[in-house]
């Protein structure tokens, strides 16, 4: 290793390590180097160049030094995986507190724990407090970007979007939109949620890494104004982000067809306020109709699959094919209603859900999904969810043997599939030795 001094341009390289950058293609798959080297630019913090580490050393380090030549710092991964960072298209920060609450269904849920919860956001030091300590738990479990719900307090988004800028992650977030049914000290007037949106659009739609998302909770916390408010707010926007959920739990959809009664459904109130489009990720879409995915196929909206929390609020089981085959879909954690940080645990849960459909979920697919996969949904796929040169180097080190009963079964597999499959079955948090954001290492796994 060699240090840094002060040339203008320096060079990581991430030295004997096992790469699985995931490329685009008619069928998905990864591409596998054993004992591969990424090339990072420090200055950037962006990609240069992947490849076998022996040419890759032999291309940046075997020059004498001169004048102008970058400095080269390597770091060695020996036997560890290293894949880009991973992507949680659906997480409530402040719910974070609340994560895992016993016994009821969706509704019961949000009145009796989520909102009670929430409401203390009002407060700043509560606000940044978890926020940073969200993120570091997304960072222990290699989740390197995220799409977010703060609360309706315009504080909880600037806390988060503090403590992200800090740490340079890229997140999507925005202040939660709620007019109706819901306590008072959540509900904020549709006039005055909008210009808090704007607010935090000036401030920071981005700025850095960061992202604005306007973001209704959903269709029963709207007022028909709010909604209305929103959808022209998003379509003043070409870059914006939109976020809601939709389509969770049937009694849900019973008091949305209640509350809308002159709309064909619950996806058309969302439709006819102009929240539909390709910005639009909308969570759950269990219980669809089939004119439902033509709208979502029509319009480009995304959904966002939210495995552990559907089988946590017994809310039922995605069709991961079907939807599929209308529109985009990523895979999301939902915590606090999901009961985990870890995409590496959804992906196992998502399995076992498409299971009990007698549908396939392959650790490719998966792992495609949990990075490039989502970047796509996300319209961030020029920017990170592989290693092509000049992505940001946001990856994760993994340990394919951190515990003993991983380090056992990975002795007996045959093929890199079957040690991914293994992987995404039994892998969480204590897979993750390392995550690195833009080039610089957040996240490292005590070794006490
Ligand atoms: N629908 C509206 N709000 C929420 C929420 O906070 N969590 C989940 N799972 N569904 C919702
Ligand atoms: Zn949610």
């Amino acid at each position: 290793e060699r240090a840094t001094s002060d040339h203008s341009q320096t060079l990581t390289i991430e030295q004997d390590i096992t790469l699985l950058p995931v490329i685009e293609g008619v069928q998905v798959y990864p591409e596998y180097i054993a004992d591969g080297a990424l090339v990072v630019d420090d200055v950037t913090g962006c990609i240069v160049e992947y490849g076998h580490n022996e040419t890759i050393l032999a291309k940046y380090t075997n020059t004498s030094e001169q004048a102008g030549q970058p400095v080269v710092k390597v770091h060695n991964y020996r036997d560890k995986l290293v894949m880009p960072g991973f992507i949680d298209t659906h997480v409530h920060y402040p719910q974070i507190d609340m994560i895992a609450a016993y016994g009821e269904q969706l509704l019961d849920w949000l009145n009796n724990y989520t909102f009670v919860t929430e409401a203390n956001f009002s407060d700043p030091k509560v606000a940044h407090d978890t926020a940073q300590f969200f993120l570091n738990q997304l960072l222990a479990n290699g989740t390197t970007s995220a799409m977010v719900f703060s609360t309706s307090h315009p504080e909880s988004v600037n806390a988060f979007f503090t403590e992200s800028h800090k740490l340079n992650t890229r997140m999507i977030t925005g202040n939660v939109l709620m007019d109706q049914n819901a306590p008072d000290n959540l509900c904020v007037l549709a006039e005055q949620g909008i210009r808090d949106t704007q607010n935090i659009i000036d401030n920071w739609h981005e700025r850095g890494r960061q992202h604005v998302a306007i973001t209704p909770r959903f269709a029963i916390t709207s007022t028909p104004k709010q909604l209305q408010m929103a959808g022209e707010l998003y379509a003043s926007y070409e870059s914006v982000y939109l976020q809601t959920h939709l389509a969770e739990n049937h009694d849900e959809i019973a008091f949305v067809k209640q509350l809308y009664p002159n709309h064909k459904g619950y996806l058309d109130v969302y439709d006819t306020m102009g929240l539909l489009g390709r910005r639009t990720t909308l969570a759950h879409g269990i219980h669809l109709e089939i004119s439902e995915y033509e709208r979502l196929r029509a319009t480009g909206t995304q959904i966002s699959h939210c495995p552990t929390s559907n089988l946590f609020l017994g809310s039922g089981l995605f069709n991961l094919p079907k939807t599929l085959s209308y529109t985009g879909v990523s895979i999301a954690t939902d915590v606090g209603a999901g009961t985990s940080l870890s995409m590496l645990t959804t992906l196992s849960e998502a399995y076992k859900i498409q299971q009990l459909q007698s549908n396939q979920l392959s650790a490719h697919q998966g792992l495609y999904q949990i990075t490039l996969g989502n970047a796509q949904s996300l319209l961030l796929d020029d920017k990170i969810g592989n290693f092509m040169p000049n992505k940001e180097a946001d990856f994760v080190v993994i340990d394919m043997g951190a515990t003993e009963l991983l380090e056992r079964r990975m002795a007996q597999t045959k093929t890199l599939e079957e040690q991914l499959f293994v992987l995404m079955m039994l892998g969480d948090d204590r897979v993750i030795d390392q995550t690195v954001i833009a080039g610089v290492s957040r996240y490292r796994k005590s070794t006490l």
